[in-house]
Parts: structure tokens; C-alpha cells; sequence
């Protein structure tokens, strides 16, 4: 595997070392194309760069951003709709230009027309040039969950169960946690010409092995990223704890 894997031994210095290759792409070329993924994992990362811009480090003022999903049927402004995360964990704190960010319509009248132009417009924009993932316990990237196709595209998808379970503590009851969401697809994160990896927290650790060391395989989603030629895996301690030789790690 030709990825570059990055151990930190904490979330912090994870989200650090990530917020720098961000900071560095942004330089090199202000007005690249980011694409951004929701969850908790990449909030430490967007802190940074929030912090960044505020010190005036980096400017996102060319920057263009496309979020990579969202839930099917939420208002925008609901606090669990990923539209109100970015905005609240990024773009509003940030100098990044509103007609830049781009987020899928998840209460669209026609979602597959929502799916097809909002794959379009990240083509139209020039591709995506870095692409930010956090990953599922089940090796989802984005809503592409196990099954996905290699080159789907932006499309609905049914999340897995397991999916909404580990996203049910932000709704009061599990069964409001939506059943379908909009997400990019694992040939559109193909495409992106970076990939950063993120991932923290011992939980991670054996879909982390599974990803960067397992099979190939739709089902693992994850996996299909050991054949992109410009990986970057950032993780903490935790989370890299089974990437060593003898596999899982004993206590
Ligand atoms: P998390 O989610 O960052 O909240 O762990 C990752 C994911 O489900 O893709």
C-alpha cells in the first residue's frame, strides 16, 4: 500500500497534524476544491482551522467546500442535519465565501436530480483536490456503506442499522435517527485527487486493520482506498493500536 500513515499519540495532536496538510493544501493553491466529512472525528481538525483563519494563518476566502452527505428528510436548520454542522463547526467561522460551499439537499422534491447535479457541480468545479474521511465501524466512507459499488456515485443510499446506531445519541430516540441520506460515492471520493484518512479512539482500531491491511472489498468500503495513489492516514494511538504486525493488540 502506498499510503502514508501518520500515528499521533492523541485526538489533539491528530486533529493538529490534520488541520496542517488542510492549511498547506490552502496555501498551495487558495483556491482548491475541499471535500468535507461530518462526524465527530474531524471537529478537532476543524477547531484548528477555524483557529487558523482567526490568527489569519490561512485565508479560505478562494477556498471552495462540498460536504459529503446528508441525512434524507431533515430541515437544514435542524441541529442533527449536517448542514447545521459544517456551518456550525466551520464555514460560519471562518472566511470561506457562502456561494463556495456546497452542501446535498437532503429534503430535495426530486433527490435524484438533487444526487445527479450535485455530482455534476463537483465536476464543474474541477474535481475535488482534498478530500477529508472520517470512517464507520463498519468501514463506511461518507454514507457509502458495505455493498457500495466501486464507481457509484452521488446518489440516496439506505443507511445500515449499525450506521444508525452510532449516530442515534444526537436524536432523542433511536428510531428518529433517518433512514436514508445523500452521499457522495466511492468513485466520486476516488476521484478526489488528496484523500486524508482520520481516525481516533480504540473502537477504530479493528476497522482501521480491516481497511488499510484487510482485502479489498465492497464489503469493507474503506478498503477500496489502499488503491489511491495520494493516501494520507492520520490517526491517534488508539485507533492505529491493531495497524502493527501480530494483529489485534493484547492488553
Ligand atoms: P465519527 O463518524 O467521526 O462520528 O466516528 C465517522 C463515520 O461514521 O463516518
Amino acid at each position: 500500500m502506498r499510503a502514508k500513515i501518520i500515528i499521533t499519540d492523541n485526538y489533539q495532536l491528530m486533529s493538529e497534524a490534520a488541520a496542517r496538510l488542510v492549511i498547506e493544501q490552502i496555501k498551495k493553491k487558495p483556491n482548491a476544491v475541499l471535500g468535507l466529512a461530518t462526524g465527530a472525528t474531524p471537529i478537532g481538525l476543524y477547531e484548528n482551522l477555524v483557529k487558523a483563519a482567526w490568527l489569519k494563518t490561512v485565508s479560505l476566502s478562494q477556498t471552495k467546500a462540498f460536504l459529503l452527505d446528508e441525512y434524507v428528510g431533515l430541515n437544514k436548520a435542524d441541529s442533527r442535519s449536517f448542514h447545521y454542522f459544517i456551518k456550525n463547526k466551520l464555514f460560519d467561522r471562518v472566511d470561506i465565501k457562502k456561494e463556495n460551499t456546497f452542501i446535498p439537499d437532503g429534503q430535495a422534491q426530486d433527490l435524484k436530480k438533487e444526487c445527479a447535479s450535485y455530482e455534476s457541480l463537483i465536476k464543474r468545479h474541477g474535481g475535488i483536490d482534498l478530500l477529508i474521511l472520517g470512517i464507520g465501524l463498519n468501514g463506511h466512507l461518507a454514507f457509502d456503506e458495505p455493498g457500495s459499488e466501486i464507481d457509484s456515485k452521488t446518489r440516496v443510499v439506505k443507511l445500515k442499522e449499525q450506521t444508525r446506531r452510532a449516530n442515534a445519541a444526537y436524536f432523542k430516540k433511536p428510531s428518529q435517527v433517518p433512514r436514508q441520506g445523500i452521499t457522495i460515492g466511492l468513485g466520486t471520493i476516488m476521484k478526489a485527487r488528496k484523500i486524508i484518512l482520520l481516525a481516533a479512539g480504540e473502537n477504530k482500531a479493528g476497522v482501521i486493520r480491516r481497511a488499510l491491511k484487510g482485502k479489498i472489498t465492497k464489503s469493507v468500503p474503506a478498503s477500496i482506498l489502499q488503491t489511491h495513489k495520494n493516501l494520507t492516514v492520520v490517526l491517534d494511538q488508539a485507533a492505529a493500536g491493531e495497524l502493527m504486525a501480530g494483529g489485534k493488540r493484547r492488553k
